[in-house]
């Protein structure tokens, strides 16, 4: 038996294995950067993000939504989505293909019923008791007495992420009061 040893004991033995070595590597490397774009198909999208505690948007079915499909509506759509914790959200196609960064949460502040946009009279319009709510989620009309929580919205290829409220609440100026 003839042992073949990779060192330079053997020189001709040596160069050759080398070779065959980094011809090998070679080929491997190819056919990795090759099966990349498969592979990052195949291995599901990261679903949340620690450093702002983002969820992916999803449908009621649990599939995450990607943006285009949400953004295909015409301006001014207020397209619901499973947001953090599942809460139903609405979200706001804007004019040139954008979302509106705030998201707002379809939960009325007086009883907590899911309600309706009103397009129309451009208005959310709860039908348990009648709270009526601006398009910015502030209320217009009680008994609610509480403008609608807010999330913010931001989208990254072609993924729509939903990340919590923590700031001043722009519509009152003041600390949210979900916070
Ligand atoms: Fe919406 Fe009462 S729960 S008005």
């Amino acid at each position: 038996i003839v042992q073949e040893s990779f060192s330079y004991s053997n020189p001709s033995m040596s160069r050759r294995k080398l070779l065959n070595f980094l011809t090998g590597a070679a080929v491997a490397a190819s056919a990795g950067s090759a099966l990349y774009p498969a592979a990052k198909y195949f291995v599901p999208p990261k679903e949340s993000d620690s450093s702002d505690g983002a969820i992916l948007a999803k449908d009621k079915l649990g599939h995450v939504i990607p943006a285009s499909q949400i953004l295909s509506e015409p301006v001014g759509t207020r397209a619901l989505i499973a947001g953090l914790a599942g809460e139903p959200t609405y979200l706001t196609v804007k004019a040139n293909g954008i979302l509106d960064d705030r998201g707002i949460v379809n939960n009325c502040t007086h009883l907590g019923c899911t309600f309706p946009w009103n397009g129309r009279d451009e208005q959310f319009q709860c039908p348990c008791h009648g709270s009526r709510y601006s398009p910015d989620g502030s209320v217009v009309r009680g008994p609610a007495d509480r403008p609608l929580k807010l999330v913010r919205v931001r989208v990254e290829d072609n993924r729509i992420w939903i990340a919590p409220w923590t700031d001043i609440d722009p519509r009152t100026g003041a600390r949210p009061w979900w916070v």
